[in-house]
């Protein structure tokens, strides 16, 4: 072929971030509306690539973008196509550093179009695992949750090295509000953060990550009934955690305060914190509304809407 296009979804983590590295259950969801796509042709001189960040020939581009180098490189080799004239084109809504699964999601669509490029049928699993060579050089030791969720249609229930299903999700009036505070999230630091105090202070950290493991499994039942309300209430809930391990911040706990106050039925931080976006749920599109305009009014710098309407399947 001499085009091939593809994509994928920016992923929030629902409930589940930092307690999912110790092998505790996670519900993430895809973003619909905050996609990558990605498309490719062939009919150039060279192997060149076009993204926010690089735009020339593959072989230049910045060490911050290696991971994609690599797994281009793994492509090709995959294919037999080493010496491959093509042009690469990523186009990402999804802002970078904000816990919403940038690299993944862009992993996840270039691994998609050179499959389709070469109209190759692609195994889920084999998708994760290519898709994990860049999450591994851009992240260290990801839990693989990023990958699984923007990889797929439908909401995610995981558990680290062990359970990648779809979930349920029946709530037909109720959406999601999701605010990007403006500051870079950093997930290093606020991974390394919470296994150190694992290390010096287990007495106190070990329950605050058994919890979130727990709420998380109670998300699911609520889920099943369909219950928003207690959805609401395990949000926040999480969100005290996250914040006892040290990962949140005033800016995250103030907006969180602000859409409780404006209608939310609960709010936490979303991804590893220390920066980066918050969530939200709310009862009707009105109420999403008035939140998501009092998040920008005190400073958010962009928020979405995700109604969970979208999400509604049966499995
Ligand atoms: O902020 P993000 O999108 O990188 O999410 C990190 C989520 C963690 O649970 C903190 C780490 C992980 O690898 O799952």
């Amino acid at each position: 072929k001499e085009k091939a296009k593809a994509k994928s979804y920016a992923k929030i983590i629902w409930f589940g971030e930092h307690s999912v590295v110790y092998e505790k259950p996670a519900i993430a969801l895809p973003l619909y509306n905050v996609d990558v796509h990605t498309s490719i042709t062939t009919n150039t001189n060279g192997q060149t690539i076009e993204c926010r960040y690089f735009d020339g020939p593959v072989n230049e581009m910045t060490d911050n973008l290696k991971g994609i180098r690599v797994l281009i490189h793994e492509l090709l080799t995959i294919f037999n196509a080493l010496d491959l004239n093509f042009h690469l084109k990523i186009e990402s809504k999804i802002p970078s550093e904000r816990g919403m699964g940038s690299s993944a999601a862009t992993a996840v669509a270039i691994v998609r179009v050179f499959f389709n490029l070469f109209d190759v049928p692609l195994s889920r699993d084999r998708l994760l695992k290519l898709a994990d060579i860049e999450e591994k050089i851009t992240h260290g030791n990801p839990s693989g949750l990023d990958t699984a969720t923007a990889s797929s249609e439908t909401p995610v229930w995981f558990i680290r090295n062990r359970v990648n299903h779809q979930i349920a999700i029946n709530l037909p009036r109720p959406s999601l509000v999701i605010a990007d505070s403006g500051i870079k999230g950093k997930t290093g630091e606020a991974v390394s953060m919470v296994h150190d105090r694992l290390v010096d202070q287990p007495e106190l950290a070990t329950p605050l990550i058994d919890q979130l493991g727990q709420i998380a499994d109670k998300a699911r039942l609520a889920l099943r009934s369909s219950d928003e309300a207690l959805l609401g209430k395990l949000m926040t809930q999480s969100q005290s955690n996250l914040a006892q391990l040290g990962v949140s911040t005033k800016t995250l706990d103030l907006f969180c305060k602000i859409a409780v106050q404006h209608g939310a039925l609960g709010a936490k931080l979303t991804g590893s914190g220390l920066g980066g976006c918050m969530i939200s749920i709310v009862e009707n599109q009105i109420d999403a509304q008035k939140v998501a305009t009092a998040l920008r009014q005190a400073g958010a710098t962009q928020t979405w809407i995700q109604s969970f309407k979208n999400y509604k399947f049966s499995i």
